[in-house]
């Protein structure tokens, strides 16, 4: 069921994702601060999405992950590149869809509510700068409409958010 978000009823996933787009792209506006943008990012992804349980963002510092911006329980601080599905997301540069956390090797339960998961690398300039997580109490959450959302999602933090900036934080 997608959420209905004041008088909005949303008619599919779709239609959700371009509202999300919009109202960040509407909530950045001539800002490129990195804290604050990011901050709207996960309030907002929280805000829109059923069925989640966690949802923000690791950001590259000194060769590891570190936690930034979200929403939801209180979580790791430090992952490491290559291990979990946010390390595997920034290691390799792909989304990684994970329909059961449980089967993912080397899953770091920072929530245990948490069933499946999506990590998208944030990459500037052919540079991973972070990654967005979201993490769900439902076994298969995910899909590819998921993934095309949030592609375009991140895209919008690509081209207005100063990542620069968070790397030298
Ligand atoms: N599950 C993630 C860790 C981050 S939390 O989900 C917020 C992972 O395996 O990398």
């Amino acid at each position: 069921m997608l959420k209905e978000i004041g008088d909005i009823t949303f008619k599919d996933k779709k239609q959700m994702y371009n509202f999300m787009k919009m109202r960040l792209t509407a909530l950045i506006g001539e800002e490129s601060d990195w804290l604050a943008n990011l901050s709207n990012a996960a309030a907002l992804m929280w805000q829109i999405l059923e069925d989640v349980n966690w949802t923000g963002f690791y950001l590259m510092k000194d060769e590891k992950l570190v936690l930034a911006p979200f929403q939801g329980k209180p979580a790791c601080v430090n992952l490491t590149l290559g291990k979990g599905v946010c390390g595997t997301a920034a290691s390799t540069k792909e989304v990684q869809l994970v329909k059961d956390v449980h089967d993912f090797p080397g899953h770091v339960a920072c929530d245990s509510a948490s069933n499946s998961e999506i990590v998208l690398p944030i990459i500037v300039d052919g540079k991973v700068v972070g990654v967005l997580d979201i993490d769900s109490p439902i076994l298969n959450r995910f899909d590819e409409e998921d993934v095309e959302g949030l592609s375009k999602f991140v895209d919008v933090l690509v081209k207005y958010v100063d990542f620069d900036s968070a790397l030298n934080r």
